[in-house]
């Protein structure tokens, strides 16, 4: 279609800039404007509604800022090429309901939910038949702490703890938490400060639902953890994507003026995905922003107990206690399946989230909260963890070794400090072959995934997020042979394209 041709419904509220970016977003969310599609010219634009071009201008700018519009030199204005699909106010949104088989008809919040959960999911997507796989986000106990488990979950059942439990979460759990985050993370905050949830992911809706309304402004790392967008998204906020570079967020690039953010989401001890760790003089400056715009600042420290190298940097709710929302989780330190997690609370937010909590599910699964706590009143938790902690080193030692012997030069590795995955970026692979790479890994058994997925906007360069929770240190060095071979082919003039 001819972009000249576009037909923008203004609905007359408020400012007619805004009016203008807003039936942008619309054309853009229904793929009336695609990604990759050039915009229209805002000479051609204002023109066509009798504005004046600035006002136009005006709503470039908004749309340029957030993450909308790219603007490319000399060439014009464009949709970013992959930017994810974002929820769309259709009307009537149908979707399947597989237990009647027949279309169900959701609320407005529910159809925001779902397009909000597809977006996610679409990014992270386990590569079925590969041998060796490179896969984020999953860890596995070993037998002996699985053992302990098992004792663990046996005290709550011969105890018959089979009634509610507080719907912040057992008093000694938080309490055991408060302890540690004092003396792990420099977190002085007391335990009823605490509330447990299930998982990184319910702390994420809960604090999505303290603090958002339709249209909030929230401002997310960029590339970012697509499941945080999700959760915000859901809540009817509007995404402010903000580039991070190898020092993570900068707080210089987040926005000034009456329509600031209200929270901003950050990864700050290993940004996720790129790994960077963000210095102390960045974690001040966010935390002068916050205080400035009176916006809340969400701490995700999702992986901080396994760090290989280096001094722990304080996290930025020891920093400042009223601004930050701190979250942790135990999907790493112990498995995902646990769903166990944890927000550390301004004063003014926890007894607000402790009812939202009660509404929504009132409380986590006692017996798992009682013997996650067993776990950690016994030394059992930390034994654990110093033993995966050797074990992930080892992981991650083999695959920077197999890459740069392998690569030397040709790659950078980053993020490989903390956490269980690191981060390779190939200067010398055009972007557009990174799915080639992927799929010829593949083909030899190896599963491997891009960065790109994570980033609303086309990375400058290609990259590769390699996780090491589950691979067999032994299966590291072939896993390694084989991204070699892939990449020496797709990288060969000629070399094989993607479909
Ligand atoms: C950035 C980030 N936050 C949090 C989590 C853990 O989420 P949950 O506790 O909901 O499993 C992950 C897991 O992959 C993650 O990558």
């Amino acid at each position: 279609m001819d972009p000249a041709s576009l037909v923008l419904n203004l609905d007359a509220n408020g400012p007619r800039y805004a009016q203008i970016a807003r039936a942008l977003i619309a054309l853009i969310q229904r793929g009336v404007l695609a990604p990759g599609r050039r915009a229209p010219s805002t000479r051609t634009l204002a023109e066509g509604l009798g504005c004046s071009r600035n006002v136009v201008l005006l709503a470039y700018e908004q749309l340029l800022l957030e993450g909308y519009l790219v603007s490319r030199r000399r060439a014009g204005t464009f949709v970013p090429p992959n930017l994810p699909s974002a929820p769309v106010e259709r009307s009537p949104a149908r979707v399947p309901d597989p237990t009647v088989g027949v279309r169900a008809r959701l609320s407005p919040a529910g159809r925001r939910l779902v397009e909000a959960a597809a977006v996610a999911r679409r990014v992270t997507r386990r590569q079925q038949g590969c041998d060796i796989d490179f896969m984020y986000g999953l860890a596995e106990p070993d037998d002996r702490l699985i053992g302990r488990l098992r004792r663990a979950l046996a005290r709550p059942l011969q105890d018959r703890s089979f009634s509610y439990g507080p719907p912040a979460g057992d008093d000694a759990l938080r309490q055991q938490i408060a302890r540690r985050l004092q003396a792990a993370r420099g977190i002085s905050r007391p335990a009823d400060h605490v509330v447990l949830t299930s998982g990184a992911q319910q702390a994420l809706d809960i604090s999505a639902r303290l603090l958002l309304g339709t249209g909030d402004r929230v401002a997310v790392e960029d590339p970012g953890y697509e499941a945080a967008t999700a959760a915000f998204l859901a809540a009817g906020a509007a995404i402010l994507p903000v580039r991070v570079d190898r020092d993570g967020l900068d707080p210089a690039r987040l926005p000034d003026g009456r329509r600031a953010v209200r929270l901003v989401y950050v990864t700050p001890s290993h940004q996720f995905p790129t790994g960077a760790i963000m210095p102390v003089a960045r974690r001040y400056a966010l935390l002068g922003w916050a205080r400035r715009h009176r916006a809340y600042v969400f701490e995700d420290d999702y992986d901080g107990e396994f760090r290989y190298e280096g001094h722990t940097t304080p996290a930025l709710a020891a920093l400042d206690v009223e601004r930050v929302i701190y979250c942790g989780t135990f999907a790493k330190s112990l498995f995902p399946a646990v769903r166990l997690g944890y927000l550390v609370l301004p004063s003014a937010l926890v007894e607000a989230a402790a009812h939202i909590k009660w509404v929504t599910d009132r409380g986590c699964s006692r017996l798992v909260e009682r013997a996650v706590a067993d776990l950690l009143q016994t030394g059992d938790y930390d034994r654990h963890v110093r033993r995966m902690q050797r074990r992930y080193r080892e992981r991650r030692d083999a695959l920077v070794d197999a890459l740069k012997q392998r690569f030397g030069p040709d790659i950078e590795i980053a993020g490989a400090s903390t956490g269980l995955h690191l981060v390779v970026w190939l200067p010398a692979l055009a972007t557009r072959r990174v799915d080639a790479l992927i799929a010829g890994c593949r083909a030899r058994g190896v599963a491997v995934y891009s960065m790109a997925p994570y980033a609303t906007r086309a990375l400058p360069r290609s990259g590769l997020l390699l996780g090491y929770g589950l691979v067999n240190v032994g299966d590291i060095p072939r896993g390694v042979g084989a991204l070699f071979d892939a990449y020496q082919e797709t990288t060969r003039p000629g070399g094989p394209r993607c479909r």
